[in-house]
């Protein structure tokens, strides 16, 4: 896209949001709105990028990071106003690509069409525009008698004639970047809303001549504004069945795409399955032939190929091939989980490493523990990580048997096929191969005798 500078204006507050986020920065599918607008002009090949910030402009700046120029606009005045805050970071540019923050369903290839043609036609300006069923909220194109555009009319500056009118304006356009900026001196706040409005330039193109071009968005779903939290829950609705669509056309069964919940750039190999209420969110990948959920949450992790997770939440986790998740358990930021692992229902593992072949069946929880291959970790396993001041290290060596009901105090280490028996409290290390026995031995009284034990135990509990 040579010679074309993208600007994204996303300065304003979002008053309609009613939020102490700026508007831009709310998520749908895992990314802000204004990062879904980058990604579709990133996708266009559009590789200058200036954003107007302003309202909330720090967080907007931290969020998006030093790949993208900053214009400021330090009052928020209107659309017009803020693409003139451009002007020197985009001065040389002979053709402006011009997009608000908040139109996250833009396709790149409808960027690409809108430019093409723009150049072709040797436009002044190119409206990306469509036509909707309910058209509430948009600027009204309104054209002339040839059907020639005229001018763009805000809702709440339209007359009744005008808001009849179906075709609106997306809020994206091509500029012919010599024509603008001086046109861009010329518009007044002489509206409903007091403000310096950017579609009041192509009014004085049209009026003196230059040639203004509409262009019809292929499908009219991608230029929806989001304005309110109403728009939002659309936007996340449309982007996760696109998301769903793609991944469906490459081999992944979605049992009902509707509660199936994937974010933008979630990798998900074939043949595997998800069930319903599956939210696969950030950074993750999941392998072929796996069985994810239902009910399941995997954020920012990686699971190996046929691995089965269900009714659990996996986060910041590696897990490997072939493992058997849940149902019920909770994999927290630093587990990782080498191939064949179980961990069944209600454990808890944290910062962990298992080997191969590893068991962590019910009830456990393991945290800052390095277990080693073919462990067998016994139901309601806890290691007592914790002193209250810092957090200490388990060490569980290959081939070793953790009795039921233990408790290991860390710091410890239990050695390579040693054996702990059930209900231990273990605090110091065992041996490679040895039983460890932590516990009070039991006492049988016989019958003859019990009675007047009994009596003492029970006078001595009152
Ligand atoms: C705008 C258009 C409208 C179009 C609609 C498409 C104008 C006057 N109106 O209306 O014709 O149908 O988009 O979605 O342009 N912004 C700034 N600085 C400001 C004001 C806004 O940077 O001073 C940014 C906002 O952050 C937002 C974008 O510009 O990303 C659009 O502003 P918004 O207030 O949402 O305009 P709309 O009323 O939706
Ligand atoms: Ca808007």
């Amino acid at each position: 896209m040579e010679g074309a500078v993208a600007v994204v204006l996303a300065a304003g507050e979002g008053k309609r949001m009613r939020s102490d986020i700026p508007k831009v920065l709310h998520r749908v599918a895992g990314r802000a709105l204004v990062e879904h607008v980058l990604a579709a002009l990133e996708g266009a090949g559009l590789q200058e990028i200036v954003v107007v910030v302003g309202h909330g402009g720090e967080a907007v700046r931290s969020y998006l990071g030093s790949r993208y120029k900053y214009a400021w606009q330090e009052r928020q005045l209107g659309t017009g106003h803020a693409l003139a805050q451009a002007r020197e970071l985009a001065g040389g540019a002979s053709t402006l690509l011009v997009l608000c923050g908040d139109t996250p369903l833009l396709r790149p290839s409808t960027l690409v069409e809108l430019l093409k043609k723009h150049r072709e036609e040797k436009a002044a300006a190119s409206i990306l525009v469509a036509s909707l069923e309910d058209p509430t909220g948009y600027g009204r194109v309104v054209r002339g008698p040839s059907g020639r555009v005229e001018r763009i009319v805000e809702e709440k500056d339209a007359g009744p004639q005008e808001k009849a009118i179906k075709e609106v304006n997306s809020g994206t356009y091509c500029f012919d970047a010599s024509l603008v900026w001086p046109a861009l001196e010329e518009i007044k706040p002489l509206n409903a809303q007091g403000e310096y409005y950017l579609t009041d330039v192509i009014e004085l193109f049209c009026l003196r001549g230059e040639k203004v071009l509409a262009v019809e968005c292929p499908d009219p779903e991608e230029i929806l504004g989001v304005n309110d939290r109403v728009d939002l829950a659309r936007a996340a609705r449309v982007l996760r069945r696109r998301i769903n669509e793609e991944l469906m056309r490459k081999g992944v069964t979605i049992v009902d795409p509707a509660t199936t919940f994937v974010d933008a750039g979630v990798e998900v190999g074939r043949d595997t399955i998800l069930l319903p209420f599956t939210f696969l969110e950030g950074k993750t990948t999941i392998g072929s032939r796996c069985t994810v959920g239902p009910q399941t949450t995997v954020r920012d992790s990686s699971i190996g190929e046929e691995t089965c997770v269900s009714y659990s939440v996996v986060l910041g986790s590696a897990v490997g091939a072939r493992c058997q998740i849940g149902p019920f358990a909770y994999l927290r930021p630093g587990t990782v989980l080498a191939d064949r692992v179980k961990v069944g229902d209600f454990v808890e593992i944290k910062a962990s490493r298992v080997g191969e072949d590893s068991k962590v069946p019910h009830l456990t929880y393991l945290g800052d523990a390095e277990v080693g291959k073919n462990v067998n970790i016994g139901a309601g396993t806890i290691t007592c990580n914790y002193d209250g001041h810092r957090k200490w290290t388990t060490v569980i060596g290959d081939g070793a048997f953790i009795g039921s009901n233990t408790n290991l105090v860390a710091p410890v280490e239990v050695g390579e096929k040693a054996l702990v028996g059930a209900g231990s409290t273990i605090t110091k290390n065992v041996p490679a191969g040895a039983l460890a026995l932590a516990r009070a031995e039991q006492v049988n009284i016989p019958e003859k005798g019990r009675a007047r034990l009994e009596k003492k135990e029970r006078s001595g509990e009152e």
